[in-house]
């Protein structure tokens, strides 16, 4: 008799339940990075997926997106939002929780040069994509917006700390130049740049770097911000309307292309 496939039994699952140790919770202004030990989840994400992680004293787990990642621990960037979010960001080191991960579908390998447009935690879907382009040899264009100066320390702790120049735009000018991010990208893409386009933030930010990129036929890609509850797929409360019907942000997404979605 043919024994079972030893390669099908040996093969990791795609996502697993871990025990994460706060290490280190920093303030960057109204946004707070988390260092977080997690053994056998680190350096297992791609660019752009996420964890679902405990919150105490909650049922549901939260969805964040991972920053970054080395041997035995990972980083996220929260920003104070709800219930959950606002627990998180006062939690102490020592802590632990729980995540599920790695989680979502991620970005696409970055080919050539890359224009990424965030506002607030959106920088950390993007980072390790910022990362991927500049080592393959692709021009990374960052565009960041805000209401002001508020995401100063949070862009000198992501990007700025690892070499990305960053064009700051605050819709009351008190930091970098006035205005929206969208402004930078519609001057870039209107020069003619080939660069490919990735906005992570709120919803309208997203939505007008994605019409952009479809205007300029430039590839376009956003990672969309829904309410998720299980995280891989079972309860379909992260559905989302897309060209080709409904579909689940946490397993098909939450990574989509720009013309993909229903805006
Ligand atoms: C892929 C992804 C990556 C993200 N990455 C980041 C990040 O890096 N940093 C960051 O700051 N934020 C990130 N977010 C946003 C973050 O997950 C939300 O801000 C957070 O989940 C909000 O939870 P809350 O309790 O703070 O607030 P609220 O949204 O107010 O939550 C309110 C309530 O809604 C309930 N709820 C949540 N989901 C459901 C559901 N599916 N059905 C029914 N009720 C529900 C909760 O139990 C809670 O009681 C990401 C979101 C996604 C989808
Ligand atoms: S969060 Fe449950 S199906 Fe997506």
């Amino acid at each position: 008799m043919t024994p079972p496939s030893l390669e099908l039994a040996a093969e990791r699952p795609r996502w697993d339940d871990y025990e994460l140790t706060l290490l280190e919770s920093e303030p960057l202004g109204p946004h707070r990075r988390l260092r977080l030990a997690a053994a056998g989840l680190a350096g297992r994400f791609a660019p752009g997926q996420f964890l679902n992680l405990s919150v105490p004293g909650h049922l549901l787990r939260r969805p964040l997106a991972v920053a970054d990642q080395g041997s035995g621990w990972l980083e996220l960037f929260v920003t104070p939002f709800g219930p959950g979010t606002r627990k998180l960001v006062g939690l102490t080191p020592g802590v632990r929780l729980r995540a599920l991960g790695p989680l979502g579908n991620g970005f696409a390998e970055p080919a050539g040069d890359v224009a990424l447009v965030s506002a607030g935690a959106g920088v950390a879907a993007l980072l390790m994509l910022a990362e991927r382009a500049r080592a393959g040899g692709g021009s990374v264009y960052v565009f960041h917006g805000a209401p002001g100066a508020e995401d100063a320390e949070l862009v000198a702790a992501s990007y700025e700390a690892r070499g990305f120049a960053v064009s700051y735009y605050s819709e009351d000018g008190s930091h970098g130049r006035r205005g929206l991010p969208t402004e930078g990208l519609r001057e870039l893409l209107a020069a003619g740049a080939a660069v490919s386009v990735y906005s992570v933030g709120p919803y309208a930010l997203m939505r007008a770097a994605a019409r952009l990129a479809i205007e300029y036929g430039r590839p376009g890609y956003v990672s969309l911000d829904v309410h998720m509850a299980c995280g891989v797929g079972a309860c379909l409360s992260c559905a989302v309307m897309t060209r080709q019907g409904q579909k689940r942000a946490c397993v098909d997404g939450p990574v989509f292309e720009a013309r993909e979605v229903v805006w």
